[in-house]
Order: C-alpha cells, then sequence, then structure tokens
C-alpha cells in the first residue's frame, strides 16, 4: 500500500484544550473508589497468561511505560521483567496507589499525567510502551496524540503494545458497550503510520461477549 507522502503525512495538531476536555470525559470516572479495580484485579493472571504475554513475543521489556495503569494489575506483570517501569495515570488516586502497592522500588518511576501527553518522559528510552484495558475509553484525538508521544519517548526498535476499541456504532464513549470508545483497527493502523510508527500486528478480538469490539496492536519505531 502506497504510504502518503512526509509534507502531508502530519496534521494541524488539536488544540490543547481539546485535547484536555477530551481526556477528561474520560479519566473523570476512573477515580480510586470506581469498583472496576477490584473487579478487575483477579481475572490479569489470566489475561496475561493466555492474551497479553503471547501478544507479546519478542518484546523487549528493558524499560517499560505502563500508560494508564490504574491500580498497577499489569504493572505487577510486568514488574518481574523489568529493568525499568514507569507507571502513569491521569487519576493521582491511582498513581497514590500505586506507590503503596510498589513503595520505593528503586526500578519504578510514578508519573499523573496530562491525559495526552507524555512530557515529563525522556525521548528514546522507552523499549515498550504498554496500555491494556484503558486506552479502549480514549478519545481517537487523544489516541493519535499519545502516538505522537510513543514516538517521541520510544528508542529505535522500541514498541508499543496498545488495547483499544475497535467499535464504531457511537461516538460517546460513556453510552457504548462495555464504555467504548470510537476507534477502528484501520484507523488504529491509520494514525500510527501518520506518527511515524510501523504496525507488526494486530488481532481483533471479542470483550464481554461482545464479538469484535476490541483490538490489540502492536506498534514498532523504525
Ligand atoms: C479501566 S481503568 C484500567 C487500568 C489498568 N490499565 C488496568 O488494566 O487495570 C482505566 C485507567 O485509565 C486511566 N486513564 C483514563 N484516561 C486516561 C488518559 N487520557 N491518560 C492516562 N490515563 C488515563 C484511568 O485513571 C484509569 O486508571
Amino acid at each position: 500500500m502506497a504510504d502518503l507522502p512526509d509534507s502531508v503525512a502530519r496534521h494541524a495538531p488539536v488544540p490543547e484544550a481539546a485535547l484536555r476536555a477530551a481526556a477528561a470525559y474520560a479519566g473523570d470516572p476512573w477515580t480510586p473508589e470506581n469498583p472496576y479495580f477490584a473487579q478487575a484485579e483477579p481475572v490479569m493472571a489470566r489475561l496475561w497468561a493466555e492474551l497479553v504475554h503471547p501478544f507479546l513475543r519478542g518484546c523487549d521489556f528493558t524499560c517499560v511505560l505502563d500508560l494508564a495503569t490504574g491500580h498497577g494489575r499489569n504493572a505487577a506483570m510486568l514488574l518481574p521483567l523489568a529493568r525499568r517501569l514507569i507507571l502513569v495515570d491521569i487519576q493521582p488516586g491511582n498513581i497514590a496507589i500505586c506507590r503503596r502497592r510498589f513503595g520505593d522500588d528503586p526500578r519504578i518511576a510514578y508519573i499523573v499525567n496530562s491525559g495526552y501527553d507524555l512530557r515529563e518522559v525522556p525521548s528514546g528510552r522507552v523499549t515498550l510502551l504498554y496500555c491494556f484495558d484503558a486506552m479502549v475509553h480514549f478519545d481517537s484525538d487523544v489516541v493519535r496524540a499519545y502516538l505522537a508521544e510513543a514516538r517521541r519517548v520510544l528508542a529505535p526498535g522500541g514498541r508499543a503494545f496498545l488495547h483499544h476499541s475497535n467499535y464504531q456504532g457511537g461516538h460517546d464513549w460513556r453510552a457504548a458497550p462495555h464504555s467504548r470508545a470510537f476507534m477502528s483497527q484501520a484507523l488504529m493502523a491509520h494514525y500510527a503510520r501518520k506518527e511515524g510508527l510501523s504496525v507488526l500486528r494486530q488481532q481483533v478480538m471479542d470483550w464481554g461477549g461482545e464479538p469484535g469490539l476490541d483490538c490489540l496492536s502492536l506498534l514498532e519505531r523504525g
């Protein structure tokens, strides 16, 4: 498939105020008291073993960034594999819970972020940017903003593992099945290429009994 010339591949950025509003709309419900966290924790080991870890084959876990880490159930799986683990979340209360969970382990950095950028993370160091069961709710503008940041923070050859929505039935994630945002397998691949990332593999999958609701994408910085 032919690529767009570089001169038209990049777009005018979405205004920061619009990104902030979109990030808040997706981020506000996930306060630490949300019952999701206690319900999700016990199923992580099975999801990791059966779904996530096999999809991550060939990835370098030297420096992992867990985007939208929540209460750290993914981080608990990643920590034994990583030399450096950067935990990022828009909700200060969730990062506080991760701090209590993992303490002052020198491998771990904790960041409360804007919800649309990774400005505290230096460029070119992350070998795996990881996001599971969170980007499914993100507005497509926020997804694209994070793709641009992934391109910046990833080391050459570094990868981004993104679990995202494949739902096009509506535009309000809070009204959608399993709170999925409008997004697709093809749109993710298109945005990734525009942000300078190549698509290594994608896997459409069912979620909560909804056929093809979600997609796993593995992207690479050349
Ligand atoms: C459904 S929870 C999933 C948490 C974790 N990934 C897991 O699997 O347990 C969604 C998480 O995304 C965070 N979040 C929502 N929007 C965000 C954004 N734009 N940027 C960073 N974190 C965000 C929320 O605070 C919450 O911790």
